[in-house]
């Protein structure tokens, strides 16, 4: 049967055109925006996906023109290629703005552009059009931006056109559980839990959202997705690039911050939930919550063996410390989930950078074939893995007879969506934005989320600290730190990829 082509609108299935509003991104000259944000704008208006009225403000701290933001943009070398006519509409769209954190008067400009107090700049006809802002701003700015955001009239609510107010934030959203909560707190003085819209944006990658399908509309899963069936699960993040130019900002985070306590265990979540409710964000959310609070916490005691920390070798030497950084950019972390699920069985996880090659993946191995029928090493374990990099592709492992005689054969089943639906999945970006700006919470994070990840990851970092857990050293784009490789190979397993 052929498969079925795929089309624009099976990526921008929404719930109804986009409002007008006036989005404003902070931090438009940082690495995330010339990187993700507005090539993924770009690409949005290469689809028509913004209504009249639509008005992006591009806040950065540099002193320049919006025709010299354009110029950085272009010189970046992320834009995506779209017609001229787009590029043309999208430059007619967006406006630069100097605005700094470190300057509270500048938000006086931003004020007056947005026009609440002296009318109508943007031509709508009224002035009370939506506000979206976006912080893709350093974590220390995210709770002065809201009070000052406060404090220049741009979250005054409008009861006659009934205005919507809305936050998106990217990651990290604090450096542990207590500022975490700290954070959330000066928040929610000026923003309810439902305009915030908290960013990981490995939840706006197709294949963590068919995760949900992949368990819950096929029914033959269920039985088997517990212990009773399940020997153990992998979840490896690798990149094959280094620290790149965030050298600075990246030796204070390290990868476990970095990638572990936001990326990672989400997708642990989303393996290892129980099914929600409803398709709805609070379920949702719920549901992935109750998982996060059941992983099983380090003790001075299981931290060692349990949990590794390495550095690639040119990393100090890169940002320009010479073998004075204690960041890691490696983590290998074997924990379990103590609920009725998943009770023994371990979860492994690891995300380094200048590791051999870029992939990300989940993989559910399944417990060895118990029948007497066929030979014990010839019947492969079955694996169910979901990559998401470098393809997004779905494939299960299954024993095969090979032909002309009685032997078996591992082989696979594939579920390919570049093959099934003749294009590649939408950037992630472009599903978040399309929800934030529709008010849909699903692939955004709740703060009980967030505090719970905090807490297993800070039972991480407290430990390394007071056990001055070693660095390992790896060979960059070689290996992984050996210690790794022993952690898995301790209980019999060893890392998977496809
Ligand atoms: C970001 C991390 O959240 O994700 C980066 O801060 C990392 O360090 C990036 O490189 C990876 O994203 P992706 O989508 O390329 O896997």
């Amino acid at each position: 049967m052929p498969s079925q082509p795929y089309t624009a609108s099976h990526a921008h299935e929404t719930n109804g055109p986009l409002p007008a509003a006036i989005f404003t991104v902070f931090g438009a000259t940082g690495d995330l925006s010339l990187r993700y944000i507005m090539p993924t704008l770009l690409h949005m208006e290469s689809e028509n996906l913004f209504p009249e009225g639509f008005a992006i403000i591009a806040a950065g701290r540099r002193e320049i023109s919006t025709a010299q933001f354009f110029e950085l943009l272009d010189n970046a070398g992320y834009l995506p290629e779209v017609s001229k006519e787009s590029k043309q509409r999208f430059m007619r769209r967006v406006e630069y703005l100097s605005v700094s954190f470190d300057l509270p008067e500048s938000f006086d400009k931003l004020s007056r552009r947005i026009g609440d107090r002296s009318g109508d700049p943007l031509g709508y006809g009224h002035e009370c059009f939506n506000r979206f802002y976006y912080f893709a701003v350093a974590p220390k700015y995210f709770a002065l931006g809201a009070k000052y955001l406060k404090e220049h009239g741009l979250l005054e609510p409008c009861s006659e056109h009934g205005r919507t107010i809305r936050l998106m934030i990217e990651k990290p959203f604090g450096a542990d559980q207590s500022s975490a909560a700290a954070l959330d707190l000066s928040l929610l003085e000026y923003f309810t839990e439902h305009q915030i819209y908290r960013t990981d944006h490995y939840l706006g990658k197709e294949t963590v959202q068919n995760m949900l399908v992949l368990r819950f509309a096929n029914e033959f899963l269920e039985p088997i997705w517990n212990r009773d069936y399940v020997d153990h699960v992998e979840i490896s993040m690798l990149e094959s690039d280094g620290v790149g130019r965030r050298g600075a900002t990246y030796d204070a985070v390290g990868a476990l911050s970095d990638v572990v306590q936001n990326h990672l265990l989400q997708l642990l979540a989303f393996t290892a939930m129980e099914r929600p409710a409803k398709n709805d964000a609070e379920s949702l959310r719920d549901e992935k919550c109750i998982v996060l609070k059941d992983l099983r916490p380090y003790t001075a005691k299981t931290i060692f063996g349990n949990v590794v920390r390495g550095q690639y070798q040119e990393y100090s030497k890169e940002i320009g410390k010479e073998g004075h950084s204690q960041t890691e950019t490696f983590v290998a972390i074997k924990t379990f989930i103590d609920n009725k699920r998943w009770k023994g069985v371990p979860f492994y996880l690891r995300s380094g950078k200048k590791m051999p090659k870029r992939i990300a993946e989940i993989s559910v191995h399944f417990k060895p074939n118990k029948n007497d029928l066929f030979s014990t090493e010839d019947v492969k374990p079955n694996i169910l893995s979901v990559q998401l990099q470098p393809k997004e592709k779905i494939t299960m492992r299954i024993n095969n007879k090979i032909p002309g005689a009685m032997k078996l054969h591992s082989g696979e089943l594939v579920f390919n969506y570049e093959d099934q639906f003749h294009s590649e999945a939408p950037p992630a970006y472009e599903r978040l934005f399309l929800d934030f700006f529709q008010g849909d919470q699903r692939l955004f994070i709740r703060n009980d989320e967030i505090q719970a990840a905090w807490k297993f990851v800070d039972s991480i970092r407290d430990n390394w600290n007071s056990e001055n857990a070693p660095l390992q050293s790896y060979a960059s784009g070689q290996n992984e730190p050996q210690e790794s490789e022993k952690l898995i190979n301790s209980a019999g397993h060893s890392w998977f990829t496809n």
